[in-house]
């Protein structure tokens, strides 16, 4: 695990752009796996504007919410268009992105894993952490072998996603979610993390023991994750000094 600490998210999200831009030039027909809510915004953000060749670009978004319609502004599908489709040049047919209205959800799940594996595996999969630790909708307790399925969300994370909705009531209860097992099946993983309210689970996931409580954890048996954190995202970590002078001092050709 590399773990890279900037002063601010705006340049923690530099560094990310910069590291999702070489993937993209290296492998323009890669495939991404993406997330949503505020974190990725400004990855996002500078991904748009550096211009890329996203033609030939697949992607698959790890979650989305059960029963909101897809036009309805917080659905992860409308987030993803605003934020990010509209304003490159992907082809419609390369995006996937879980069907919270799907008729018959587990086997809309069974589907969309095998989908993935007909795109050849997600190359690169962009990560945030809930606050208590999950990444996708893999909250707490999940199993560390799990796959896309349906899962219920906690208090804690109705609670936090509130602030996208009028009301705590109208935070979905149910989403459809990669699994832990399939985020542990990308080549690589980039975990990104900015602000306080992370830094708890943050330490958690780098540097505690791997267990389900802590879903996140499970990315210390991935052989290739990368973690790009603001300083008060990494305030918790014990071992916060070393990864920065193993930052400052990594050799040119491991720079990306
Ligand atoms: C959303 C997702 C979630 C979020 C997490 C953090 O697609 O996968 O795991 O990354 O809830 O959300 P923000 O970034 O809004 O703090």
């Amino acid at each position: 695990m590399e773990v890279i600490i900037q002063p601010t998210p705006e340049e923690a999200a530099d560094v990310a752009a910069q590291f999702v831009a070489g993937v993209l030039e290296k492998k323009p027909d890669a495939v991404l796996g993406l997330a949503t809510g505020n974190t990725p915004l400004g990855l996002y953000r500078r991904l748009i504007a550096m211009k890329l060749d996203w033609k030939k670009v697949t992607t698959f978004n790890i979650d989305e919410y059960v029963g909101l319609a897809p036009d309805h502004p917080q659905s992860y599908r409308a987030f993803m268009w605003a934020n990010l489709f509209r304003h490159v040049n992907i082809a419609k047919e390369n995006v996937h992105i879980p069907d919270g209205n799907a008729k018959n959800i587990p086997e809309f799940c069974t589907e969309y894993e095998q989908r993935i594996k007909d795109a050849g595996g997600i190359d690169l999969q962009i990560l945030g952490i809930g606050s208590n630790g999950h990444i996708g909708f893999n909250e707490p307790t999940s199993s560390l072998t799990s796959r896309t399925r349906i899962k219920t969300l906690t208090e804690q994370t109705r609670n936090d996603n509130a602030r996208f909705f009028r009301n705590e009531a109208e935070v979905p209860l149910h989403v459809v979610t990669m699994g832990i097992g399939t985020i542990m099946e990308a080549r690589q993983n980039l975990l990104l993390a900015f602000g306080s309210s992370k830094a708890r689970a943050v330490a958690m996931a780098i540097e505690g023991s791997i267990t389900s409580l802590n879903p996140a954890s499970a990315l210390q048996m991935h052989p290739d994750v990368k973690v790009c954190l603001d300083d008060a995202a990494a305030q918790d970590l014990q071992w916060k000094q070393y990864y920065q002078s193993t930052y400052q001092n990594k050799p040119d050709w491991q720079r990306f």
